[in-house]
């Protein structure tokens, strides 16, 4: 009768751990939410120009979802080298330019940016000069392809639209660092601590009560005279935490966790061995890129020189530093660090960021003089960065995913003439990409 029947203080930890499991699971929905409500904040120019999210969908273009994927490969074979939805990278975020643009305008654009520019289109002339006039190449793709391009643009930021009030009337070329976000991060803090305290409290409110009911029912019990033994057993019974931990179970079960544990943060370390995105060291001097690169909007090539031209971009000595600061800010303490390694007759010791194995070989000029990639395609918007941290991941299957995607830049370069010729009769709907011409083989970046 005894194994049907409960006993009391088994049921006491029983409806405990009950309320903690329910109480624990919603919580930890709360939390699954919280990183993406936050990550609404930092999606700048989400919901630009304050329009109501759900005008977002019938300007898809009927969000078709065929062309919505077809739009997500076209994107990434094509723009997002230079685009990302959200976030400024070569060229503007494209988040709300269905809000921006007409499609009758988009489309003229993509085909061919240049003689939008030259026609004098207003809004055209003022974006080339914001983007320092860099040009955007001319894609030979139809108004379908582009208007599916489009659609899923509009379907990405669809998904981030529901953000109550977080991240409208953030103009979409402000880049990473924009105004706002953290304190919508800061506000779903302090919402998720509320809720915390509101929780510890319930739980102690809890765990009080169902204490004085169980002792009002053993004083009840014990005042009953038609108890057996065993029953007595029970009443008198004490809370006996040698036993929890003497249960076999118990130990089974604390023993399984521990060596899961073990093993996923194991597995994780290794995944993670000579990874090193996103490394931001602290240097000597606090020399800021945003303030060199983005306003003052000076070339990287006047201070990394050897970049277009050799297999190492150069880290500029003081004497560059020196055409300017021995004019500009010669008292700021900063600078006077540069004038002191001078004197010296010592470099200064800027702390590596970027630094492949040895058995790998890159080559800066072959990407970037022949190959025609922009900087920031794989070191991130460097012109936003105070201090910079490594953006790319750096690994081997970083290199060769791009080798795979990349059309290979051969216009106007008469040494490929024949052998895109020859790989176009052969398979002409696969562009010739960079793996086309061996760029994934192990001897071109191993020695
Ligand atoms: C090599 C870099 C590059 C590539 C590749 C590129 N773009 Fe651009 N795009 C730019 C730049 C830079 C601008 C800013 C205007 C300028 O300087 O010409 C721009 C502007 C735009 C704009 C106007 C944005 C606005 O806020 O008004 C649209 C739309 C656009 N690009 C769409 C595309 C699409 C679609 C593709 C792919 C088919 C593409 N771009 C590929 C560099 C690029
Ligand atoms: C006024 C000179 C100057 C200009 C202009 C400049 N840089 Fe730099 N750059 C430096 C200095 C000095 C360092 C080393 C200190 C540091 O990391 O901040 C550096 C470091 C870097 C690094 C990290 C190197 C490493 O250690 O791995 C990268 C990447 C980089 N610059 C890219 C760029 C790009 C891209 C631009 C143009 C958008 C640019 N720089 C413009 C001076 C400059
Ligand atoms: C082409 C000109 C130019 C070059 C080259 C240059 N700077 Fe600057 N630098 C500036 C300007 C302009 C400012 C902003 C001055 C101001 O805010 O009034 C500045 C500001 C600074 C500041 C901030 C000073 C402060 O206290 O506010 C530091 C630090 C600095 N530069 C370091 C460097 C270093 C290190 C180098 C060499 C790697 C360098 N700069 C090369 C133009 C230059
Ligand atoms: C195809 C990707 C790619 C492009 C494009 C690129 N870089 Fe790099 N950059 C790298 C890699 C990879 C390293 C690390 C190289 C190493 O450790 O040997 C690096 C390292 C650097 C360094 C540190 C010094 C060195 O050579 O190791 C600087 C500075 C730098 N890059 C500046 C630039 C500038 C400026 C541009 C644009 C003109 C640029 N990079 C374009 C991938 C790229
Ligand atoms: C953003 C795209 C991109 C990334 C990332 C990239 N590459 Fe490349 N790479 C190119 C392009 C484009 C070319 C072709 C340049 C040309 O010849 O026109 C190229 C060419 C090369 C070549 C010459 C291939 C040949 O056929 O001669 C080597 C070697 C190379 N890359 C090594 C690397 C290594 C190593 C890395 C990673 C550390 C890397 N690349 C990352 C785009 C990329
Ligand atoms: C596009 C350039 C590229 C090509 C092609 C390439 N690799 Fe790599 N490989 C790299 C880079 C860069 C690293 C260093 C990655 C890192 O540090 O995480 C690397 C790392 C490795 C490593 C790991 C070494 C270590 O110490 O962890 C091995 C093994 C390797 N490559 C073998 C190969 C083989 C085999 C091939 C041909 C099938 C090949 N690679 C083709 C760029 C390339």
């Amino acid at each position: 009768m005894n194994s049907i029947r409960l006993r009391p203080l088994s049921r006491l930890f029983l409806a405990l751990f009950l309320t903690f499991a329910a109480v624990g699971q919603s919580s930890a929905q709360d939390v699954g939410a919280a990183p993406a409500v936050s990550k609404e904040g930092v999606t700048p120019g989400a919901t630009a120009g304050a329009t109501p999210a759900t005008a977002a969908a019938p300007a898809a273009g009927g969000g078709d979802a065929a062309a919505i994927a077809a739009g997500d490969a076209l994107f990434k074979g094509n723009c997002a080298q230079c685009h990302a939805v959200n976030d400024v990278v070569v060229g503007p975020a494209l988040a709300g330019i269905t809000k921006r643009r007409p499609m009758s305008w988009i489309i003229p654009w993509v085909k061919n940016s240049s003689k939008l520019v030259a026609s004098g289109d207003e809004y055209a002339v003022k974006l080339f000069n914001q983007y320092q006039k860099q040009q955007m190449p001319s894609f030979q793709l139809s108004d379908q392809e582009i208007t599916s391009i489009v659609a899923w643009v509009t379907s990405q930021e669809g998904q981030s639209a529901g953000a109550p009030g977080a991240a409208t009337n953030i103009k979409p070329a402000d880049g990473a660092e924009t105004p706002g976000t953290g304190a919508a991060g800061a506000e779903d803090g302090k919402y998720m601590n509320v809720l915390l305290i509101v929780l510890v409290v319930v739980l102690i409110v809890l765990v009080v009560t169902l204490v004085i009911i169980a002792n009002i029912m053993k004083d009840v019990l014990r005042g009953r005279k038609d108890l057996d033994g065993r029953d007595v057993e029970v009443v008198e019974q004490r809370f006996d935490l040698s036993k929890i931990y003497n249960s076999t179970a118990v130990r089974a079960i604390v023993g399984i966790v521990f060596v899961l544990a073990v093993l996923y943060e194991s597995i994780q370390g290794a995944m993670g061995v000579g990874l090193t995105q996103g490394y931001q060291p602290t240097q000597p001097i606090a020399f800021s890129h945003k303030l060199h690169a983005g306003e003052h909007q000076i070339n990287c090539a006047y201070c990394h020189t050897s970049v277009y031209k050799s297999k190492s971009a150069n880290i500029p000595s003081a004497n560059i530093c020196m055409n300017c600061h021995s004019q500009i800010k010669t008292e700021s303490p900063e600078i006077k660090k540069i004038y002191r390694a001078i004197e010296r007759k010592q470099p200064i010791q800027w702390v590596r960021i970027h630094n492949l194995p040895d058995l790998a070989y890159f080559n800066h000029s072959q990407h970037t003089q022949v190959g025609g990639l922009e900087c920031q395609t794989c070191h991130g918007p460097i012109q936003n960065m105070e201090v910079v941290y490594q953006y790319s991941p750096l690994t081997m299957g970083w290199c060769i995913n791009c080798h795979r995607e990349t059309p290979l830049n051969t216009k106007g370069n008469a040494y490929y003439d024949n052998l895109v010729k020859l790989h176009d009769t052969k398979n002409g709907a696969v562009p010739f990409t960079v793996s086309s011409n061996g760029g994934t083989e192990c001897s071109k970046c191993h020695y």
